[in-house]
């Protein structure tokens, strides 16, 4: 395995279960704008990175409407079978006020939640292995419409 390999694999490790302490010579991330709407839309519904890529994903929320009513945030989660992330976000739909399932372990990534006119970044490393990855709002009611996938390639 290459060097290169090898780094992306222990950073995706950290990101796991830690966030890595940022140094000067990590690469700057890529930024990844995504929007979502007071009609429980998210922007986009395919994202793409690189094996191990470094993305700081920006979520915007560009409606008026509160956190309690109108709740976004973005989930991304490994890539398991739809019927087991289904029962992590019916989980997380019972779980105010942020909506996180009991069990994290398969989360990769997320932003806080957020009402009208509010924006969060996440910085995390795309994992080493391709393959599509999906994501979601875990704000009750959303994820059936909220959701997408975030293409490793
Ligand atoms: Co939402």
């Amino acid at each position: 395995m290459k060097l290169r390999s090898l780094l992306a694999l222990a950073l995706l490790t950290l990101g796991v279960t830690a966030a890595p302490a940022l140094r000067a010579d990590d690469p700057v991330p890529r930024e990844i704008a995504l929007t979502a709407n007071d009609a429980m839309q998210f922007s986009l519904a395919e994202l793409t990175a690189a094996p191990g890529e470094k993305i700081a994903l920006k979520l915007t929320h560009v409606g008026k409407l509160p956190k309690t009513a109108m709740g976004h945030n973005w989930m991304l989660f490994a890539a398991l079978p739809e019927a087991e992330i289904t029962k992590l976000l019916m989980d997380a739909m019972k779980n105010a006020p942020d909506y996180l399932p009991a069990d994290r372990s398969s989360i990769l990534a997320r932003t806080k939640l957020l009402g009208g006119g509010e924006s969060d970044t996440v910085v995390f490393t795309a994992p080493a292995k391709p393959g599509a990855y999906p994501f979601y709002c875990s704000f009750p009611g959303h994820f059936a419409m909220m959701k997408g996938k975030l293409v490793v390639k």
